[in-house]
């Protein structure tokens, strides 16, 4: 099967995202132009070291590059201070310099950490995403952010620190669990909504056997991540159009502060959600036409996937709490919520031009529904 390369050509920082399945076993040629010394670090998490980090040793061995790794407790509460002065400190341990590479071998949560302590280290230290989740493989190790969370909320304190290399191999996502597939799946599906309605229209289609069919799951990943570089691209710090890429995300923040960030709401669950809320807001305001959220729930639903408020267990705030967790949202600006919504499938825009009691009479409406 043809592995695909998608260019993120941003000036001075460019990299390739290399997609296919088996990548993983011939890293090692595609970290030799990068490498100055024959030595990478690796920070992984347990999961992803049990049921990867072999094949990586071996590939590396075999390329004659010399590594260790420092395997770090999984989940999201790694994601933080702690997480980084282990992460940052264990490096210099091992003697990284800047020009070494570290790489990231993991889902989202050692991306944005590994980025991040890459970013600081040494006042920027090289470092390549080795993403094994599917979220990861179409959004978070793409386009430079990192950053760690604070008590005070999800990626407040981080960094843009592009990557000298992403490499995706989609052969690493048959060991997902299927919900993580699924929920990376709603990022997927994002892009269609947001920017590009003949690859929703084929995911429609493909969507449901994507994880049975390697083709379409590496068509799948390489679409997503087209579409994110063409868009960092433009606006790598997130002046204008990236915001474009949080379709969907003001809901979900908002939802999963709600639900404690357990797993009662995994993120592309939330982000599902979310592209389901901002359609619907999009047609009561008028500005799509009435049956695209339909046709977005439909679709979620044929994935397996959450679409309504309903399918979140448990209880949530009523319609101003929600309201209220939305204003925390970094897009706020002069206090003035920002919504990325939707003139039809695949042509999304962002606005602060949205009366806050639609927003509310549709919360309300879908609370009621629970
Ligand atoms: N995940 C949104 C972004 O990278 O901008």
């Amino acid at each position: 099967m043809s592995i695909e390369t998608v260019r993120v050509d941003l000036p001075g920082r460019a990299y390739d995202i290399r997609i296919g399945p088996g990548l993983l076993d011939g890293i090692a040629a595609d970290l030799a132009p990068l490498l100055r010394r024959p030595r990478v670090r690796i920070v992984t998490e347990e999961r992803v070291a049990a049921a990867h980090l072999p094949r990586l040793e071996a590939a590396l061995d075999a390329g004659g590059v010399d590594h260790a790794t420092l395997v770090l407790p999984p989940g999201e509460g790694t994601k933080g201070w702690d997480g980084l002065s282990r992460t940052c400190e264990w490096l210099l341990a091992e003697g990284v310099e800047r020009k070494d590479v570290v790489v990231a071998f993991g889902g989202g949560v050692v991306g944005d950490l590994v980025g991040f302590a890459a970013a600081v280290l040494r006042r920027g230290t090289a470092f390549v995403q080795v993403p094994t989740t599917l979220l990861a493989q179409v959004d978070s190790s793409v386009g430079g952010k990192t950053g760690i969370n604070t008590p005070q909320g999800k990626n407040l304190v981080g960094a843009f620190h592009q990557p000298r290399l992403v490499i995706a191999d989609t052969g690493l996502l048959s060991t997902l669990p299927e919900r993580d597939f699924r929920a990376g799946y709603g990022e997927v599906m994002k892009y269609g909504l947001l920017g590009d309605a003949d690859f929703f229209a084929w995911l429609e289609g493909a969507g449901p056997s994507l994880r049975d069919d390697p083709a379409a799951l590496v068509r799948a990943v390489r679409r997503s991540c087209e579409m994110k570089a063409e868009i960092v691209m433009r606006d790598e710090t997130e002046e204008g159009d990236r915001a474009l890429l949080n379709l969907g995300h003001t809901f979900c923040h908002a939802l999963e502060a709600a639900t404690g960030y357990s797993d009662r709401l995994l993120h592309g669950e939330g982000v599902a959600i979310g592209c389901a809320l901002a359609f619907e807001l999009s047609a009561r305001l008028g500005l799509c036409p009435q049956e695209e959220p339909s046709r977005v729930r439909a679709h979620l639903a044929a994935m397996g996937l959450k679409r309504d408020l309903a399918d979140i267990p448990g209880d949530l705030p009523d319609a101003e709490g929600v309201l209220r967790l939305m204003a925390q949202d970094k897009k706020v600006q002069d206090g003035r919520l920002r919504f990325v919504l939707a003139r039809r499938i695949g042509e999304a825009f962002v606005t602060a031009d949205v009366p806050r009691e639609t927003v509310a009479g549709m919360l309300h409406e879908a609370l009621a529904a629970r």
